[in-house]
Order: C-alpha cells, then structure tokens, then sequence
C-alpha cells in the first residue's frame, strides 16, 4: 500500500510529498459525466456500486495518494428529518430551513448504520477494491457549516439567518448544533467502523465568522467531535474555508491535520499554528489553467513553504472546478510527485 497520506498525516516528511484534491470525483471528469449522465447526484451518493467507482475515478485516472468517499456533507442532514435536493443552477435545497423550535422538533438522532447504510456499504466496497493501493479518507460536515445549509435551508451568501439565530436564539442555535454533533460523532465513528483510514471535517462556512464568534459558534462544536473520535486512531484533518485569521484557535481544535485556503500562504500560515503542525494545502484551484511551466513553478513554491511544516500533505485551496481541463489535474499531480522525489 502506498503509505505516505498516512505517514504524513502522522507527522513524517515523505518523498514524494502525497497529494489528493478535494472533490477529486466531480463533474471535470469525462467518466464522471458518463455515470452523472444516467443518474443524479443523489442517487449516486445512494448507490454503493456507483460510489465506489466514482470514487475510484481519480485514484485510477490521475494517480492521487488517497481516495476520498464519494458522497456529500448533506446526507446525513437528510437523515435527521430534513428533505433535500441538489437542482441545477441553484445547488442543495433543505426543506423546511429549520428557524424555530417548531421546526427543530422535526429533527431526530440517527442511527448511521440503519438510516444511512450505503455510505457504510460503499466504504466497504471500496477497501477491498483499493486493497494494496491507496488509504480511504472518510469526511463529515463541520457542525457551523452544516448548521448554515440547515437554517438557511440551502447555500448563501450573507448568512443572515444563521447569524440571526446565534445572536437572537442562542438556545435554539446550541440545540441544534448539539444535535448536528451528537449524529456527526456517531456518523464518523461509524465511518471508521467500516473502514475509512483518516477523516476530513469541512467547515467550508466557519471562516464568516469573528474570530470570537467562530470560538464560541463553531469551534467548540468541532472540538468536541475530534476530542470523541481521537481513541479509534485514525488521522483527522480540520479544513476551515476562508480561516486564515483563525489559524491559531483552530490549532486548539484537536485535528492532527489542517487544511489551508489558498489565501493564506503556508509560510504566513505557520506562525500562527507553529511549525510542528502537519499541513494539507493549498494551490488555488485556478491556478490549475496556468501553462506548465508557470504552474511549475506555482507548485514548486507551495512545496518549498510546505518544508517549513512537520509534513505537508499536497491538495487544492477548495474543490477542483468543473471548468478545468482533467489532463491539467494529472499534470499537477504529475509535477508535484517529481518535485518532491
Ligand atoms: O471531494 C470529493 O471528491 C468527495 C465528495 C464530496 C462532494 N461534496 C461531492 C459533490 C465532498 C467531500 C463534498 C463536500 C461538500 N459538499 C462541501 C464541503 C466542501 C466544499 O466544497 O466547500 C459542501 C459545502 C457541500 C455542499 C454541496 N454539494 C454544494 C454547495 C453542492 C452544489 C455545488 C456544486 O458543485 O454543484 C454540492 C454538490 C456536489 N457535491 C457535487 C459533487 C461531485 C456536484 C454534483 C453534481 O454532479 O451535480
């Protein structure tokens, strides 16, 4: 098995430094499209054997040191009661947006394994289909970020009503992010149980936040996730979007592991979260249709800065773009294996 995700996750510089692109699986990829073309996003985040093999995509076209779980931070929203939908142009729908105590009394715990069986399933697919290759990386929504898609029942641009509870409900506001955390512990437990071999938490919406704010409103909530999944010893990386002015609270978070953004540069980035922290970043995604040798030299500089760090684990600032050319994609992975050889 190609090791080094996971030795890097766990402190140790590696050569080549590994790499894996947040939304490896998606809509860039010709095969993807192929398999999108003949079922929506949901169903096959439903349907083990379309899972896996989405998820397989990149490990076998693009050559990534990890596979990442194909599937959504929604789904386990679903679960808990909500009704959701992905529509064209406007992106998930959560019905009904959960704004009183009313409509929070429609929520419910869940028991992962019975209500959410195919994201078990498909982790177990694909462990013995990557048997020998590369590591499974199983992921959660951060508490805030999945907060915000339930309260502002879909994405958003100013937040106003999440922002709106936290500071008007505080009781409703903790009611529901307690129960957010109370299924996002079982739910990622439940993950490692079949088989995921690290986790990522995505808190793409943490970084709207004050730095009090994101203190008291997200980060408590996501350290109580990682201070109860710790013991079962699998990695755990925190990627807070837009967290740059955060970078040092979320050091305290308990992950092993910290994604960066590309708005901040690493070398910036480490003062704030010391250089013995383990890094995973953080080329912006655009950069990705620079000709090659500019992004040569683009990737060269984030391995150069990624020295400074414990170990440094090579991925994107956010998701890769559907708009991006897949051969530019296995040219960056391409590159950043030989320069770090
Ligand atoms: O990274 C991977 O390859 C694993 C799969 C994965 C997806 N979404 C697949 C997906 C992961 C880890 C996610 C996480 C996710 N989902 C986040 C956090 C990371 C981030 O991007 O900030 C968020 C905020 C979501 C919510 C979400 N899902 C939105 C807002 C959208 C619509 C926007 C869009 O790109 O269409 C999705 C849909 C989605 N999730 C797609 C994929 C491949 C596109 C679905 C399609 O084929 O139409």
């Amino acid at each position: 098995m190609n090791e080094n995700f996971l030795r890097a996750c766990r402190g140790e510089k590696t050569q080549p430094v590994p790499v894996w692109f947040m939304r490896q699986a998606g809509r860039y990829l010709p095969e993807y499209q192929q398999i999108r073309g003949k079922a929506d996003f949901l169903t096959m985040c439903k349907t083990p054997e379309l899972a896996a093999e989405v998820t397989l995509q990149p490990v076998d076209l693009l050559g990534v040191d990890a596979a990442i779980l194909f599937s959504d931070i929604l789904v386990p929203l679903e679960a808990m009661g909500t009704g959701l939908s992905f529509q064209e142009g406007r992106g998930p729908v959560i019905t009904p947006a959960v704004r009183s105590w009313d409509e929070f009394s429609i929520l419910h715990s869940v028991d992962p394994e019975k209500e959410i069986p195919f994201v078990f399933d498909t982790i177990r697919i694909l462990r013995k289909e990557l048997s020998n290759r590369v590591p499974l990386i199983g992921f959660a929504g951060a508490p805030f970020t999945l907060a915000t898609y339930l309260i502002e029942g879909g994405s958003s641009k100013s937040f106003i009503n999440v922002k709106k509870m936290f500071f008007s409900q505080p009781d409703l506001f903790r009611a529901i992010m307690d129960l957010i955390t109370e299924v996002t512990i079982k739910y990622l437990s439940a993950q490692i149980e079949a088989g995921a071999q690290a986790i990522q938490l995505f808190d793409t919406w943490g970084g709207i936040l004050t730095r009090q704010d994101f203190r008291d409103g997200a980060l408590v909530y996501a350290r109580r996730i990682f201070n109860a999944i710790r013991d079962r010893g699998v990695p755990m990386i925190y990627f807070v979007y837009n967290g740059g002015h955060l970078l040092d609270l979320i050091r305290r978070s308990g992950a092993d592991v910290f994604g960066l953004d590309w708005r901040t540069d690493i070398a910036t980035a480490l003062k704030d979260l010391g250089s013995d922290a383990v890094i995973q970043g953080n080329l912006d995604p655009c950069l990705l249709f620079l000709p090659e040798e500019r992004l040569r030299e683009r990737i060269a500089d984030i391995l150069a800065q990624g020295l400074a760090a414990k170990a440094h684990i090579f991925n994107l600032g956010h998701g890769v773009l559907p708009e991006i050319p897949p051969e530019k994609v296995k040219l960056a992975i391409n590159i950043i294996h030989e320069l770090s050889l």
